[in-house]
């Protein structure tokens, strides 16, 4: 393989997941995967097959209907998971299996009360049955940074003998910082005698907001894989953000050394908005290369440059990273002909029966809104391609709202088949419409989040709300838009309810 190529290993759909509250149903994940294929990743790491049977699925799709990237399936270092990933990602084109196993003296003691030798045998013994199923094996020493050297030497030379191809240096707990994370690459260049016969992979964790600045480093002391999620998503504070280190590598190829991905970044910003669409999780305003403020100037001095010369404040152009003007595309009188061929330009190709659907909605949309953009065509073909089975519909809402009345709500629903009608107060219409639903629905579940955000500009612009529900102990993402905010919220809520229903059947 070319020695400047950076194999970009994303891990959104297993680190990322691990965020709490991101959670993902199979064909959501699915989604995401596909559009990773088409962002030009190397590798997908679609989750952690064995920790549970919706996750042994979602990798098993994954695997055999995303094409191009090497699928990826997480293991513990016990035959069982092994056994698990494999069954998960054999019916993939290029398959992987990733072990892991801490080293850190402190993971040893505390959570598996092994002893070094102990450990070094478990490490081996996985990576050797791990490849009596697959060729393509990566082994993963958990809190590498934090491990004592001369060990982590040991097991690196161990389990590249026993048959790992690549072997991955995890900031678990994102304790290190840039140097000495870059002293630890070139000491295992230096010290694991058989290291040339492995790619060195790196895996950091933001708690110190060094995840990026740590897998940089690293980069260019030698590691040649790089772990990371789209928009930073992941565990506690996430991992490092796969756009900041694709952008910085192409943006400071004369410090990176001729380093290159093959990432199509014009793919960046959608594989942005679609995960932060399908988990819920926001992306702040000021998030570096993908955020919404990424590229816009606010100081008269900076616009007056920009309109000058366009390098004076801006290091990447926009149009690289897949930033595009919002476009009026169609109105009112646009007829399914144009609506479909829009569509097709953004690369949405709809079944007939999803095309009839989204026309209706966009129908009804065009009926309240003068201009439609293509964001608000992403949203309605969104919302009409990831419907659950709907076992609570929104048949008619009335709220009574004002400074001097206490908020109500009256809802209609289809639920289970029977229309039911319900109504109550609550603290504001969005509260009294969610009481309503509770009580038709007999649901409990806790409101854990609420988010609110315009899909494009303009007064009349379609609102998106996203909300996390918590219910038996896990979160459940819901989202509804409308150009009526509460429409929406309560869009969002049933959307929420119906994924729980699915799951807890
Ligand atoms: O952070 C970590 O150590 C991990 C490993 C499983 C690679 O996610
Ligand atoms: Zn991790």
């Amino acid at each position: 393989m070319d020695k400047n190529k950076i194999i970009i290993f994303d891990t959104t759909l297993r680190d990322g997941e691990q965020c709490p509250g991101a959670s993902l149903n199979i064909k959501e994940k699915v989604e995401i995967a596909r559009q990773l294929a088409v962002l030009g990743v190397d590798v997908i790491e679609a989750g952690f097959p064995v920790s549970s049977p919706g996750d042994f699925e979602s990798v098993k799709m994954v695997s055999k209907s995303v094409k191009g990237p090497v699928i990826c399936g997480l293991a513990r270092s016990l035959e069982k998971d092994i056994d698990a990933a494999y069954g998960a990602v054999k019916s993939a084109d290029r398959a992987r299996i990733h072990v892991f196993l801490a080293t850190s003296k402190i993971h040893m003691k505390y959570k598996l009360q092994k002893a070094e030798d102990e450990i070094l045998k478990l490490a081996v013994g996985a990576v050797k049955y791990a490849r009596g199923k697959l060729p393509d094996v990566e082994f993963s020493p958990e809190d590498a940074s934090r491990t004592e050297r001369p060990f982590l030497y040991k097991v690196l030379e161990a389990v590249i003998s026993a048959g790992a191809g690549t072997v991955n240096i995890p900031d678990t707990v994102g304790y290190s910082t840039p140097f000495e994370f870059a002293d630890l690459i070139r000491g295992i260049k230096e010290n694991v005698p058989n290291i040339d016969r492995a790619v060195i992979s790196v895996h950091c964790h933001n708690d110190l907001g060094l995840g990026v600045a740590n897998s940089l480093l690293a980069v260019m002391n030698g590691a040649r894989q790089v772990e990371c999620t789209m928009n930073g998503l992941g565990e506690r504070a996430g991992n490092a953000s796969l756009e900041e280190i694709v952008m910085a590598i192409k943006t400071r190829n004369d410090i990176f050394r001729n380093c290159y991905t093959d990432i199509n970044t014009k793919e960046i910003y959608k594989t942005s908005k679609l995960v932060s669409k399908l988990t819920g999780m926001p992306v702040q305003p000021n998030k570096a290369v993908i955020g919404a403020n990424a590229f816009a100037h606010e100081s008269g001095i900076h616009q007056d440059g920009v309109l000058k010369e366009r390098v004076t404040y801006e290091i990447m152009k926009p149009e690289d990273v897949g930033f595009e003007e919002s476009k009026i595309v169609l109105g009112k009188h646009s007829g399914r002909h144009a609506f479909d061929a829009r569509l097709k330009t953004m690369g949405v190709d709809l079944k007939k029966a999803e095309l009839d659907k989204a026309f209706e909605r966009f129908k009804v949309l065009a009926d309240k809104k003068k201009e439609i953009f293509d964001e608000d065509l992403e949203t309605i073909v969104g919302e009409e391609m990831s419907k659950v089975p709907e076992k609570a519909h929104l048949i008619h809402f009335l709220i009574t709202s004002g400074d001097s009345v206490k908020p109500a709500a009256e809802i209609t629903l289809k639920y289970d088949g029977k229309t039911r009608k319900s109504s109550s107060t609550g603290d504001g219409p969005v509260d009294a419409c969610y009481r309503a639903i509770d009580k038709i629905t007999g649901a409990s579940g806790k409101l854990m989040d609420y988010q609110i955000r315009s899909v494009t500009r303009g007064k009349d612009a379609l609102g998106e709300v996203s909300i996390k529900v918590g219910s038996k102990g896990k979160v459940f993402s819901g989202r509804g838009a409308s150009t009526d905010i509460i429409e929406a919220s309560i869009k969002a809520y049933l959307n929420a309810i119906n994924k729980r229903a699915m799951i807890l059947r």
